[in-house]
């Protein structure tokens, strides 16, 4: 079978139909409503909630009911963080209450913010614990529980195969598993082939994630890890078409808009700003969207002068931050037209 060619293919997670195996990870701060919203009308086979502390949930922090709400895509699945299961069981009562189709447990994040508190990657030091949470969450939801994980705590202690399997055992449909450990953060490189490991140890369908960019990468990571469908994060910074984009490359359905010239990029930046202060209100909107502007404008507009650029990033009229922004698409697509579409 050729290798490449089965992400756009179908997966089926307990029982919900996912349309291709590239997914869109979940990033705090970056993969919101609007962003997931924009990623899968692209062609992403799978977009996942930003974490949700499920304490937090529990308690109905307006964050985190901005977090939990429904996208109105056709499948919401929520991630859920945390370390107590008697609030990992209310919390994914909730999320299914909102109409979540898969619940996540995060078991890989690992800022201290997170794992200072236990949860994320820090459960991967106790598997026990873990368990309990898994147990909790699978036993408070009728919909599909999945796991995600990094390779282990740091080199010496890779217990990603033992906790796919104990999450399989205890009920969970798909893992997946970022080829990192927790000590490595973000550094280096994303270990593909340790991820097979992983796949050996369990039957239900496993996700390599960490470093995917493009479609050669998708490649390589899926002949190096044996894995049955790809996440892709970072990449999709300043480009949420990327998934959506290697998912047609392997010959997926996806008839994605991708902007084709600077006029179409300003066009498809100032929709997404607008989207976010739509979301969160202008004040926090403008701050929130800044981000994104500047993966944008560093991406597709890299000659920027910087005045423009201080305008676009600092002020606080979203009129002047648009009229600004259009100005700098038109102007590097006509320095380098084909950046644009990259
Ligand atoms: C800014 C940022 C926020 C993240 N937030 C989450 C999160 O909420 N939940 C999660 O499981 N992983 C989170 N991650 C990890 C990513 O989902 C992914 O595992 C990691 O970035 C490696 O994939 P990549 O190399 O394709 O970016 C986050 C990563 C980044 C960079």
């Amino acid at each position: 079978m050729d290798e490449f060619g089965k992400l756009a293919d179908p997966v089926d997670i307990g029982g919900v139909p996912i349309r291709n195996r590239v997914f869109q990870a979940p990033m705090s701060g970056v993969t919101d409503e609007a962003f997931r919203r924009r990623a899968y009308g692209h062609g992403a086979g799978l977009v996942v909630s930003e974490m949700i502390a499920s304490g937090e949930l529990a308690k109905g922090r307006l964050d985190t009911g901005r977090r939990v709400r429904h996208s109105g895509l056709p499948v919401h699945m929520v991630q859920l963080a945390g370390r107590e299961a008697h609030h990992m069981a209310e919390a994914a009562t909730i999320a299914e209450a909102e109409g979540a189709d898969i619940v996540d447990i995060n078991m890989g994040c690992p800022a201290k913010k997170v794992t200072g508190g236990y949860s994320g990657s820090a459960l991967m030091r106790d598997l026990d614990h873990a368990l309990t949470l898994i147990d909790a969450v699978v036993g408070a939801v009728k919909v599909p529980v999945t796991v995600k994980m990094r390779l282990g705590w740091d080199d010496t202690a890779l217990n990603a195969p033992i906790l796919a399997r104990r999450a399989e055992q205890a009920g969970v449909k798909m893992v997946t598993v970022h080829g990192r450990t927790r000590c490595q953060f973000y550094q280096g490189k994303a270990d593909w082939r340790a991820i097979a490991r992983v796949k050996a140890a369990v039957s239900i369908p496993v996700v390599a994630n960490g470093d995917v960019g493009s479609p050669a990468d998708a490649e390589t990571v899926l002949e190096q890890s044996g894995a049955d469908a790809v996440m892709v994060g970072r990449a999709s910074y300043g480009a949420p078409w990327i998934v959506g984009q290697i998912a047609g490359a392997a010959g997926g359905d996806t008839s994605s808009r991708v902007p084709a010239n600077g006029a179409a990029m300003a066009d498809y930046v100032v929709e997404h700003y607008e989207e976010m202060l739509a979301l969160y209100g202008v004040e926090s909107g403008l701050r929130q969207a800044r981000k994104h502007l500047g993966w944008y404008l560093g991406r597709h507009a890299p000659g920027l002068s910087p005045l423009l650029r201080s305008t676009i990033m600092t002020s606080l009229d979203p009129a002047e931050v648009i009229h600004t922004l259009r100005a700098a698409f038109v102007a590097a697509a006509e320095v380098e037209p084909v950046r644009a579409a990259a």
